[in-house]
Formats: structure tokens, C-alpha cells, sequence
């Protein structure tokens, strides 16, 4: 609770989060054991439709923004064998868990715990990837300068982020909807950017890249797949209670609402008119 107010204090007072010694404490999704478990499960979930058009082959050495527990780094690696990757996260606990999860790939990964908003390497890379990072980071601009500058002519970056507002359902869930709604201002509110998606293009173009290029992926579910249906109402509900911690110590929702929102989104595959449609966005970019 006092973590959450102090918060609330420092983004109405406009400090810049990452001023604040607390400024780990405004990442939505916390660092528990669970969060970081989810992380893992998420990239095998979703590596299907992130993994279609990204193409490292060529690349050497990679540099990974906001790696986490290293989910990402596993299918880099595995997917562009000759890859050296640099994980880049701010938190501590990720790193010491991506070392876990990456053992036996210790030639071809090292890591540094800092903060992309001060970005300082002693290397240049040839590639980038930064992927369901952006939209936590109060000044994306200012980590996409910072990794071009680390960057060596001819380079490329590929992105992924998260585009919120292209979430529906059918039937519409009115729990879920206000849950929604506050995980979404809550990111905002503590400095986040749940829409960022949108604004790839114009930040790459704005941080210096060229041969911008951007595309829609995400999911759009309904009875003629119920099994996927299921797959993702499940991925889905884990997501969104990987913020209910934050929200209800805010005071956005309550416990009852949680449980709710989550029996709502556990119902809608029993509708023979259920329809599930979310979208992100991937961009690539050279240097
Ligand atoms: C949603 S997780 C995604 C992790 C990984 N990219 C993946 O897809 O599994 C976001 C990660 O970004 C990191 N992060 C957030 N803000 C950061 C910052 N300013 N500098 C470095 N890492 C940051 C968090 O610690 C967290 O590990």
C-alpha cells in the first residue's frame, strides 16, 4: 500500500519514474516467482506468431533490451544458432533467474543489470530485439536512441509491443471490462504505455532508424477453434491477474472483482458466439 502511494505521489508530482528509488516498484507485473514462471510460458505461447517474420540470420551479435528471465533469449538462440546475445534488464532478480533458465548457453549470453534509460555498453551490436518491454518505460524514445547508438551501421531491431485497445469480446464481459480499463490506466498512471503499439513507427523514425516497417499480429478466436480459445482465455487470465496485486492495492478493483473478471473470461468459451480478438504490434527497423 505505501509503495503504491508513493508511487501515485511521484507521477503526480511528474518526477520521472526512473528517478525514483522506487522505480522498479512501477513495473506492472512484479518479480515473484509465479510473474517470472509466466514470463517462460507466455514466450512458448506465444512464439508461434512472434517468431513468423523476425530473421536474425546474418547477425552476430545481438543486443537484448528488458530480457527478463531470458524466455526470449531461449527462442533467439535456438531459432539463429550463430547469435551471441547481450541481456540487458534493470532487475536483478530477472537476471539471476535468466541465468537459471539459460545454463548451457553460457559462450553465447552475457548479461548486465542496468536501467535502458541510462544505456552504457563497451560494445557495438549488429541486431536489437526488445520484446513486451517498451510499454513499461516511462521514455521508450530515449532507450531506442540510446540502443541505436550501440548499434553499427546497417544493423536491425525488431520490436513487439503491446496494443491494448484492440481487445474484444463477444459477448462483452462487464467485469473484464472494468478490470481492463483499470490495468490499463494503472500502467499509465505509473508512467506506462498500454497503446505503444501504435507508435512504433513514429518512435523508431524519431530515434534515428530507417526502413520502417510495421505489421499487426495477435489473435482473433472464436467456436471454429475452441480448443485455441480455451489456450488463450487460460494464457489471457494469467496475464491479466499478473497485475491484480498492484490494481487492488491501488484501489482500482477489489478482490471480488478479480474473481469475477476471471469467471467471466473462464465462461465465454461455453458461448456458441464467443469471439476472442486482441492485437499487438511488431516493428523492424535499420540503422
Ligand atoms: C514483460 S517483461 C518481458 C521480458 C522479456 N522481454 C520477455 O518477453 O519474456 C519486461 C521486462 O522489462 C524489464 N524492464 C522494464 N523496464 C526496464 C528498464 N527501464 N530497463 C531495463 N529493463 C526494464 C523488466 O524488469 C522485465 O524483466
Amino acid at each position: 500500500m505505501r509503495v503504491a502511494k508513493i508511487n501515485y505521489w511521484l507521477n503526480t508530482c511528474n518526477f520521472p519514474a526512473y528517478q525514483s528509488p522506487f522505480y522498479m516498484a512501477n513495473y506492472l507485473h512484479g518479480f515473484i516467482p509465479e510473474e517470472q514462471q509466466r514470463l517462460i510460458d507466455q514466450a512458448g505461447f506465444l512464439a508461434p506468431k512472434i517468431f513468423k517474420k523476425i530473421d536474425f540470420s546474418g547477425c552476430e551479435h545481438l543486443l537484448e533490451i528488458g530480457s527478463g528471465v531470458g524466455a526470449q533469449t531461449q527462442a533467439l538462440l535456438s531459432l539463429f544458432p550463430q547469435l551471441k546475445i547481450t541481456c540487458v534488464d534493470y532487475s536483478d532478480s530477472q537476471i539471476e533467474k535468466a541465468k537459471e533458465n539459460l545454463k548451457g548457453f553460457e559462450d553465447r549470453v552475457t548479461f548486465s543489470v542496468q536501467d535502458a534509460m541510462e544505456l552504457n555498453l563497451d560494445q557495438t551490436f549488429d541486431s536489437a530485439y526488445i520484446c513486451w518491454v517498451l510499454e513499461h518505460i516511462a521514455e521508450p524514445r530515449i532507450v531506442l536512441e540510446k540502443v541505436h547508438r550501440h548499434l553499427k551501421p546497417g544493423a536491425k531491431v525488431f520490436l513487439t509491443e503491446v496494443f491494448n485497445s484492440t481487445h474484444y469480446t463477444f459477448p462483452a464481459l462487464p467485469f473484464a471490462q472494468k478490470y481492463y480499463r483499470a490495468y490499463n490506466d494503472f500502467q499509465t498512471q505509473i508512467g506506462g504505455h498500454p497503446e505503444i503499439g501504435a507508435s512504433l513507427g513514429n518512435l523508431l523514425q524519431q530515434s534515428g532508424f530507417t526502413q520502417i516497417s510495421h505489421w499487426l499480429g495477435g489473435f482473433h478466436l472464436d467456436q471454429t477453434h475452441p480448443e485455441e480459445l480455451k489456450a488463450m482465455i487460460s494464457f489471457w487470465v494469467k496475464l491479466m491477474k499478473s497485475g491484480a496485486e498492484h490494481l487492488i492495492q491501488a484501489g482500482l478493483v477489489t478482490e471480488e472483482e478479480v474473481r469475477k473478471m476471471e469467471e467471466e473470461y473462464h465462461m465465454l468459451p461455453e458461448n456458441e458466439n464467443a469471439v476472442f480478438f486482441i492485437q499487438f504490434v511488431q516493428a523492424f527497423a535499420s540503422v
